[in-house]
């Protein structure tokens, strides 16, 4: 059994709107419909396990539970910081998961590609992360913003997500990360620190986490070349 966790409890502030962006419109439906539409699709996942800021999880789950083409979700409330949101969705998986994928909810091209990527990749080495190589080079930045060094470009990836683990082992993973205090921006982060390789799979550069209104921008274009 497969069961994705989309974290969804943030604020937007790079976004400047005055509401959690998740909520925001992209063509004619909010950022968070789309990317579930786009997971429901995918007949690979079979349960859903949303995490909503603790005063939005009623009103998203009454939404949700009425919407047509969305698979049955849970809607769970998150905390202060990424990692915890996912952390209360990972103590709402059903017992008959082994499988968890991990996928930012303010990222809505995902296609069932890419979900198929991480999914097989999982199921040979138990830790998998949609990403791509980047484009342009990247430098390490000092204090006074001097160049430290830069690193060999053809070794950078982009991290995306869904980012997928065997259930038991994500959850290791964060209940260490809990007791030594241990911050990461991403889940793959947390298993790297208990010692467990990470496989990078293909992701898609459409594959955007919408953060600022510019990525809203792109993300409608690329929805309006989609064939519907
Ligand atoms: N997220 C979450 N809980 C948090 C913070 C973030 O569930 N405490 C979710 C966001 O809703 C988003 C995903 O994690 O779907 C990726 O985070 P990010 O793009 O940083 O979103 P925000 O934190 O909402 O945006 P910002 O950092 O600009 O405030
Ligand atoms: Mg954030």
């Amino acid at each position: 059994m497969i069961t994705a966790i989309f974290p969804a409890a943030g604020k937007g502030r790079r976004m400047g709107a005055s509401f959690n962006k998740v909520f925001a419109a992209l063509s004619d439906k909010p950022i968070l419909i789309h990317t579930l539409l786009s997971f429901s699709r995918c007949n690979l996942v079979d349960n859903f396990i949303i995490v909503a800021a603790p005063g939005e999880v009623e009103p998203v789950s009454k939404v949700l539970n009425s919407l047509p083409g969305i698979k049955p979700c849970k809607v769970v409330a998150g905390g202060t910081e990424r990692q915890y949101s996912v952390y209360n969705g990972l103590m709402e998986v059903s017992a008959d998961t082994d499988i968890v994928l991990v996928h930012d909810a303010a990222r809505p091209l995902i296609t069932s590609g890419v979900i198929k990527n991480v999914i097989d990749e999982v199921k040979c080495s138990g830790a998998a992360v949609a990403a791509v190589p980047v484009t342009n080079t990247i430098k390490v930045i000092g204090d006074d913003n001097t160049v430290v060094n830069t690193p060999d470009r053809n070794k950078l990836w982009m991290m995306q997500t869904p980012q997928g683990f065997r259930k038991d082992l994500l959850l290791e993973a964060h209940e260490r990360a809990r007791l030594d205090k241990y911050f990461g921006t991403d889940d793959a982060s947390l298993v790297e620190h208990i010692g467990h390789p990470v496989r990078v799979v293909m992701g898609d550069y459409k594959n955007i986490k919408i953060t600022s209104p510019d990525d809203l921008i792109y993300a409608e274009a690329v929805l309006g070349k989609k064939a519907v």
